[in-house]
């Protein structure tokens, strides 16, 4: 029986979880593993002490060192999410000998290379399944899964807060204030939910699927990031009455010796099987080409969609089975490594665009015309019949235009003295 004794850093909703999955599944992981999995030491600023006696008997500590320094420890449990003191807790634990377990995103996309190379310089392993979609195995599928595959592409629901919000936007009418606070209350939200809606998280987890899909390691930072906020009802329903939804998509492509990264609001068909992933559910589909398309979907948030994550690693760790021994993970062939990250300026895609006008003659020339201007063709153009104060709702759909292209007629657009509101434009993706 291998033993695997572990210290958690980070008591919060996932810890708890975690916790409560040693105790309870300890019978069944010795029995089905042959792994003996112990939590010795538990550690944060402050600990609840109703959820301690729900444990059995663990040591508890405010001090980090003090876990990353137990000779009796084998591996740590990284859960407390951001970049410090997260990132001195995973390097002071290899460093100490420790294997690492780790659900934090912004961690991994952010230092993930430097971490990666220390932990095979002292041979140690970094697990991080639930860095994107929570437990359903987007890493291991990456890296062992579907091995030999190479992508051309990947679309991904990767924000389980997002999801839920436009889902009950779209479903129930309800409001965008509402929808976050029933998201919090749920624990699908990250500490500071404006990382979830300000779509950071989503690059974040991008990031970690470029890295594992394509080979490149690129900062979440660098991947162009739109958020959630600025979506209204009205684009919802109006997407509706048009056969679309809008999603928070993680998008990669590549491009010759480029890669396309961004997140962003996108409309898509609501044909398409990423439409039908709602509430906290997320979904990747991946472009491979041996395999061709493959879709994963399951819960992206939650507690208990994240302990399992961390549970599946810790086996792992037991059955000394790594994702970070592979090697082009840290170390990324040279061709892939070359890859540049595209700029935004480079993209071209279609676009439904709403603007905001008064009901005269004469103002829908003048917009079609600046338009035409710069090269953008109207694939369908409705104006709605809702009316207040005379302004009424202008919806176009765009055939696949230069991103700086619609920018730049939009910010002329906008000047006409008939045009009352900013622009809204969201991307489509003709999946
Ligand atoms: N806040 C994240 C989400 C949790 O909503 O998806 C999982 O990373």
């Amino acid at each position: 029986m291998k033993k695997l004794t572990v210290g958690l850093v980070g008591c919060g909703t996932v810890g708890k979880g975690v916790a409560h999955l040693i105790r309870s599944k300890q019978a069944f992981i010795r029995a089905r593993y042959n792994v003996d999995l112990r939590l010795k030491t538990l550690c944060d600023l402050k600990i609840d002490k109703k959820f301690l006696g729900t444990i059995g008997k663990v040591h508890t500590t405010h001090d980090f060192n003090e876990l990353i320094q137990d000779p009796q420890i084998d591996l740590v449990i990284e859960l407390i999410g951001g970049h410090h003191p997260a990132l001195e807790i995973i390097k002071g634990a290899l460093q100490n000998g420790k294997h690492v377990v780790t659900a934090n995103k912004a961690v991994i996309s952010t230092f993930g290379q430097e971490l990666f190379r220390l932990a095979h310089k002292v041979s140690r392993s970094i697990y991080f399944e639930t860095t994107v979609l929570a437990g359903v195995p987007i890493v291991k599928t990456l890296t062992e899964g579907i091995a030999g595959n190479q992508y051309a592409g990947l679309h991904g629901i990767v924000n389980g807060t997002c999801n839920f919000i436009l889902s009950e936007m779209e479903s129930n009418g309800i409001a965008f204030d509402e929808a976050v606070k029933l998201a919090q209350a749920k624990g699908y939200a990250e500490a500071d939910p404006s990382l979830d809606i300000n779509g950071k998280d989503s690059a974040h987890k991008l990031a970690v699927l470029v890295m594992l899909a394509m080979g490149k390691f690129i900062q979440g930072s660098d991947i162009y990031t739109e958020g959630i906020t600025h979506i209204a009802p009205e684009d919802l329903k109006y997407a509706e009455e048009m056969g679309l939804t809008i999603k928070l998509l993680a998008i990669a492509k590549k491009k010759g010796d480029g890669i396309e990264a961004r997140v962003h609001p996108t409309l898509i068909s609501k044909k398409h099987p990423l439409a039908s992933v709602k509430g906290v559910y997320n979904a990747v589909q991946l472009e491979a080409d041996i395999l061709g398309d493959l879709l994963l979907v399951g819960k992206g948030a939650g507690q208990m969609a994240a302990a399992s994550g961390v549970l599946s690693d810790l086996i792992n760790a037991g059955l000394d089975n790594a994702t970070t021994d592979r090697t082009w993970i840290g170390d990324a062939p040279e061709e892939l490594g070359a890859l540049k990250l595209l700029s935004m300026d480079k993209i071209e895609t279609e676009f439904y665009i709403r603007l905001m006008i008064i009901d005269r003659p004469g103002v829908l020339s003048k917009i079609t015309g600046i338009l035409g201007a710069y090269g953008i063709s109207i694939a369908s153009l409705t104006q709605k019949t809702v009316s207040k104060n005379n302004v009424v709702p202008l919806v176009m759909l765009t055939h696949t235009a230069k991103e700086i292209d619609v920018r730049r007629a939009l910010e002329k657009i906008v000047k006409l003295g008939s045009v009352k509101a900013e622009p809204v434009a969201i991307r489509m993706e003709p999946l």
